[in-house]
């Protein structure tokens, strides 16, 4: 076993696969969600043999940024990866954009990473990692203003953390594209095929290619990798 592994947006499109792959790389999984749904998806990983436990928590609290701090302890091993995925859209043109939906975007996608890791940093052992799921929408994407801010923010927090940490603490970001989601499946066909059409891999991404991503930055593999962004888009942030 490698250690305690926090996942936050663990019950979501993403952090399911993520959750079950950093499960199946030798963690024991702390599931986080403020949904009550996290519960089935720690059950669903304990049904395969691994080691899962859940905490349902709103993270935009103090509170619920201590009860993860609780369960970390309670699991008397030590914290060596945390897995920053919670996120949100407040989609609008940024002439409409309201200041409560831009300041609900910050909050979840960038404050509350900042809190939680700060929340969790005496837990953290030598060696260990943190991953922020930041997004290629963070180089910018038309109506979404609020999601490219946070998006970008939370990279300059990487970075920032990956100096201020290191040597004990790594710290890096993974930038996923477009990939097969709720969010992608909700697009008309030729609006999807479209944007595929752009993606030079020539294929969407699935949620398990930003799996393999996470696991392989908290692995000993990237041991050497720090304050970097590893961007999962089928090469779409090169394409002409
Ligand atoms: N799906 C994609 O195509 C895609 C692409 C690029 C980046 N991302 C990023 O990946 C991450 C996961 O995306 P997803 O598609 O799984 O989203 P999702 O909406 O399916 O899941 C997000 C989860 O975060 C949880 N959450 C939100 N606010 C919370 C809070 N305050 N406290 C605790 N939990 C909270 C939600 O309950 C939800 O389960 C997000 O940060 C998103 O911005 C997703």
């Amino acid at each position: 076993m490698r250690g305690c592994a926090v996942i936050t947006g663990a019950a979501g499109g993403l952090g399911i696969p993520i959750s079950r792959r950093m499960a199946e790389a030798g963690f024991h999984v702390l599931l986080v969600d403020r949904s009550p749904a996290v519960a089935q998806v720690a059950d669903d990983i304990r049904s395969a043999g691994l080691l899962a436990e859940h905490s349902v928590a709103d993270l935009s609290t103090d509170e619920g940024v201590a009860a993860v701090a609780d369960a970390v302890r309670a699991t008397g091993i030590p914290l060596m990866a945390l897995v920053n995925n919670a996120g949100i859209t407040r989609d609008a043109r940024m002439q409409n954009m309201t200041t409560e939906q831009f300041e609900q975007v910050i909050e979840v996608n960038l404050l509350v990473a900042m809190r939680l890791t700060l929340g969790l940093r005496e837990l953290f052992a030598e060696g260990s990692s943190v991953v922020s799921m930041s997004s290629r929408a963070a180089l910018g994407n038309f109506g979404q203003s609020n999601y490219v801010t946070s998006k970008s923010a939370l990279i300059g927090f990487t970075r920032a953390l990956a100096q201020q940490w290191a040597p004990r603490v790594r710290a890096n970001a993974v930038a996923p594209g477009l990939i097969d989601s709720p969010m992608t499946q909700a697009m008309p066909a030729e609006v999807l095929s479209g944007l595929v059409d752009k993606v030079p891999a020539g294929r969407i991404g699935t949620a398990d290619d930003v799996a393999d991503a996470v696991v392989f930055l908290v692995s000993d593999a990237a041991s050497y990798i720090t304050g970097q962004v590893l961007t999962v888009c089928g090469g779409r942030s090169i394409a002409p």
